[in-house]
């Protein structure tokens, strides 16, 4: 089966192939140790879509970084980034081998906002040329692909390279302070949690039946986004992980597809998750229901008290250590604008414990426990999932290399 053009040539062959295009040679001592203070970042975009094109107006207008290079699947979306960033035409890549070939050339960091299924490979193959990376959520669609953002996070430590994680309420003051005040103790011990995703988007579609048709519209398709547990409502399992602290030891799941044709993904589950300790997480996540309020919300009771989250609302924690929190307000854009601001100043500062990637491997594993739970229509413990490390295998037959 043809898959991605990464995939198809071997992880060792396309490092060879870009240490001989002097993709390792090219990077001086500056990139590789910190970037000056003061020194715009160069930086390629993969993935010029919806959120790319957006994300790269909030990096451009920082005044800190400049767009080098682009790459996406499509030409007329490449070329829409290219002339809005400034991006020369011979720095403009498409087609699936379009990240490879952005990433031979001379580049600080990379921006990846492509479907999820290629994430995995694409953020190794860009820590592995000498890129410091800023990837958007979910970080994969599967247990392999966690393992190897895991990897390739320890490859970026190792390597003095920044690995950002694009989640935004944990770039929330609000959201950090809450969630250290229950780290601290100030709720007691944890009992039991709710996580919630209600959206009214998302729309009605099924997978199209053409390559390309998949690629454009490709949250319909389970191997490249993952499903909606793991591609969307993802923002509220990674709150609710966060302030658990812990791996889920299983999960219960249920729920299917009453709002889609067959063949899409799934319109709604309902989880719950043993967590170590005894500790409950109930989960639910609906979608594409008209008119309703979208709620990422998550609510962790302990003996002393409760914490609230909500993405689009308040933070706070209630009971005898309280902490009065606040309104988050425009989240979307905020969040992503301080992991803009944090993803620079540990480039030029050398900070290069990537906090973001251990919590975000957690997040993804405990969504894909809750889609397989789901599926499964039972229990899926988390030792079984890691242990099936089932990789998800879109089909890309018929798409240009
Ligand atoms: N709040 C958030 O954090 C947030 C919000 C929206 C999207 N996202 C994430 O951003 C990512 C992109 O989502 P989007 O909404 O922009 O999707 P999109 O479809 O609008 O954009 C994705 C782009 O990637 C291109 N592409 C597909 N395969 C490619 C490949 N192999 N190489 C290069 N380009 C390829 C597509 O042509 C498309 O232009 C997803 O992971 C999504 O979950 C995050």
């Amino acid at each position: 089966m043809q898959t991605s053009g990464l995939q198809t040539l071997p992880r060792r062959a396309f490092l060879a192939q870009a240490a001989a295009a002097g993709a390792f040679t090219i990077l001086s001592p500056k990139t590789v140790f910190g970037t000056e203070a003061n020194s715009a970042v160069e930086l390629g975009l993969i993935g010029c879509g919806g959120r790319g094109s957006w994300i790269a107006g909030l990096f451009a207008e920082t005044g800190l970084y400049r767009f080098a290079a682009c790459a996406d699947y499509f030409q007329d979306r490449v070329d829409a980034a290219g002339q809005k960033f400034g991006v020369p035409a011979a720095k403009r890549f498409s087609k699936l081998s379009s990240c490879q070939r952005l990433l031979e050339q001379k580049l600080d960091a990379v921006v990846i906002e492509t479907p999820p299924f290629f994430h995995p490979e694409q953020a190794l193959a860009a820590v592995s040329t000498g890129k410091h990376v800023f990837l958007a959520k979910p970080i994969a669609v599967d247990v392999p692909g966690c393992q190897t953002i895991a990897e390739a996070g320890r490859l970026a430590t190792a390597r003095k390279q920044v690995f950002l994680v694009d989640f935004q309420t944990r770039a929330n003051p609000l959201y950090r302070e809450a969630v250290a005040r229950v780290h601290k103790g100030d709720i007691g011990s944890l009992v039991m949690a709710e996580a919630h995703y209600p959206w009214n988007s998302g729309g009605r579609g099924s997978p199209p039946a053409t390559a390309e048709g998949r690629l454009r519209s490709w949250y319909y398709v389970l191997e490249l986004s993952g499903d909606f547990i793991v591609e969307q409502s993802i923002h509220s399992l990674d709150v609710a992980a966060w302030i658990l602290n812990a791996d889920p030891i299983r999960a219960v799941g249920m729920g299917g597809r009453k709002l889609r044709p067959a063949g899409s993904i799934w319109d709604h589950f309902a989880v719950n998750y043993a967590f170590p300790g005894g500790v409950v997480l109930s989960f639910t996540c609906i979608q594409s229901i008209p008119e309703i309020r979208d709620e990422i919300t998550c609510r962790v009771f302990g003996s002393e008290g409760m914490i609230y989250t909500d993405y689009f609302g308040e933070v706070y924690i209630r009971g005898n250590d309280p902490f009065k929190g606040g309104n988050v307000g425009n989240l979307y854009t905020t969040g992503a604008q301080t992991n803009i601001r944090e993803f620079h100043q540990f480039i030029t500062t050398g900070k290069y414990e990537n906090p973001t990637v251990g919590p975000s491997v957690r997040s993804n594993m405990t969504a894909i426990l809750g889609r397989e739970a789901g599926y499964r229509g039972g229990e899926v413990t988390w030792e079984s999932l890691v242990k099936e490390n089932r990789k998800l295998e879109p089909d890309l037959r018929g798409v240009q290399a």
